[in-house]
């Protein structure tokens, strides 16, 4: 069983960053392959709380190989300040554990720029609320094919003049966009400064990744993808354009890493409890209002990138039953369920109703998903604290009931359930007693 896949399936947020570090043990390889520094993943270990941008969540486990695949967008600043602060608290060996694909896009002061001055402009004037790291532009630098910058290229003797070429062809674009400031303290010459030493600095990690994880998967070895963001902030199936850059669904494993789909042998969709969304952007089941403050509260909803405060609404079994498909989902990870804890009544919705319509499709354009009506089932909630729970069986019999009823109608069997951020605070069941230690 070579590559385990890890997804989100909402909106992101749904503690990936945990499932990721308890199945990396098992595995020799753990690997982001899309997004960027717009990702927050926590690691809480002990007394230790780590949150990860840029590099796999599987940092913190000695022995294993962390990759950072062509599909991601690299701030090369990001990416060292990450590694100073992990080796400032003691994580050791990532100066060998740790490579970066040299066909990664890099991100520049420009990108950011961008990101900036094009946050208000979609078509209906309502913002995707990016995180500004320069993850759109960076994206659409590559996919247009100019004044893109590879790490590889970072190495090239032309790399002055490059940037020196992009900085002229960007500054009125920038400007034009209402970045007039950014536009003009673009310097050149000082950028090329900045990121020949950030090259040097990265060179020993530095590798051709397609090629490693072939002879990796070829040889068998265990491969973990830890898919940062969520399916439906996909760029090409999720709540467009109310999405990020890339593919987050989980389609994004292939053009990510160069493997060929027949290595993921096993995928893991990884769902609240509920259901959170940062940013613009419909939301069915979103709760403006006490239960949805109360959500926020229990389940200390802000954002770990951004501290912005998470919108928060109940679980949404249209969504997620069409991410698990779309994303080839064997299990779902049902996360943060002590947050619930308390709820008298607890909502799933079922189906979306439209035009006086019952539809278990989920919409492609965001106009017809803003006028759903989310169906709602009523589940009895529970009183206890579950965050000292380890097994299934002694789970109160209406949370027990709650998870039941979220497989049958996401259609996929719950593999892992969480109590808590604390690696311990976890229940495996099924596949994933197998994947992790
Ligand atoms: P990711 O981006 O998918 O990795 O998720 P984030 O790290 O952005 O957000 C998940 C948050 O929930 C983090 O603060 C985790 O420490 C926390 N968390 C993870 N699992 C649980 C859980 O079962 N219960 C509670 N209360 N918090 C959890
Ligand atoms: P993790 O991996 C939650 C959201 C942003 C915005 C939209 C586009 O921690 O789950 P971008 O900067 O990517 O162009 O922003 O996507 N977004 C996330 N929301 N979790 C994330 O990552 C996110 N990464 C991007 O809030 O709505
Ligand atoms: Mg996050």
């Amino acid at each position: 069983m070579p590559g385990t896949c890890v997804i989100g399936l909402h909106w992101g947020d749904e503690a990936k960053g945990k499932i990721v570090d308890l199945l990396t043990p098992r595995h020799d390889f753990v690997v982001r392959y899309q997004g960027g520094a717009n990702a927050g993943h926590t690691v809480v270990v002990g007394k230790e709380v780590y949150k990860l941008s840029l590099l796999p969540s599987g940092v913190l486990t000695e022995g294993v190989t962390s990759v950072i695949a062509g599909g991601v967008v690299i701030n090369p600043a990001k990416a060292i300040e990450e590694l100073d602060e992990l080796a400032s608290r003691g994580v050791d060996g990532l100066e060998k554990n740790l490579k970066i694909s040299d066909r990664a896009h890099v991100i520049f002061p420009w990108h950011v720029a961008e990101d900036r001055a094009l946050d208000s402009n979609t078509s209906d004037g309502e913002n995707i609320g990016t995180t500004q790291r320069g993850i759109g532009p960076c994206y659409r630098d590559k996919v247009a094919r100019s004044h893109a910058i590879r790490v590889g290229d970072l190495y090239r003797d032309d790399l002055r003049q490059t940037i020196q070429h992009v900085v002229a062809a960007k500054r009125p674009v920038i400007a034009a966009m209402g970045g007039a400031d950014a536009a003009e303290s673009l310097d050149p010459e000082a950028i090329y400064n900045e990121y020949t030493a950030y090259a040097e600095r990265l060179r020993p990690h530095v590798a051709d990744t397609t090629e490693m994880l072939l002879s990796a998967a070829e040889a068998g070895k265990m491969i973990l993808l830890e898919g940062a963001q969520g399916a439906l902030l996909d760029v090409d199936h999720g709540t467009f354009p109310f999405v990020t850059s890339s593919n987050s669904s989980g389609v994004g494993v292939c053009n990510g890493t160069g493997l060929p789909a027949k290595y993921v042998n096993f995928t893991i969709g990884v769902v609240k409890a509920y259901t959170t969304r940062v940013g613009g952007g419909p939301f069915p089941t979103e709760q403006d209002n006490a239960d949805g403050q109360r959500l926020r509260d229990q389940g200390n909803e802000y954002g770990t990138v951004t501290r912005r405060p998470r919108r928060c609404g109940w679980l949404d079994a249209v969504a997620t039953r069409y991410t698990a498909r779309l994303g080839g989902v064997d299990a779902v990870a049902v996360m943060l369920l002590d947050v619930l804890s308390g709820f008298e009544e607890l909502k799933i919705c079922t189906a979306y109703e439209i035009d006086g319509e019952r539809t278990n499709v989920f919409p492609s354009h965001v106009d017809d998903l803003r006028r759903v009506k989310p169906v709602y089932e009523s589940l009895p909630g529970w009183r206890e604290d579950v965050t000292g729970v380890r097994a299934l069986e002694d789970l109160p019999a209406n949370a027990r009931g709650y998870l039941d009823r979220i497989a049958e109608l996401v259609g996929r069997p719950v593999c892992l359930v969480s109590v808590g951020p604390g690696r311990d605070q976890t229940i495996l069941t099924g596949a994933a007693e197998q994947l992790a230690v």
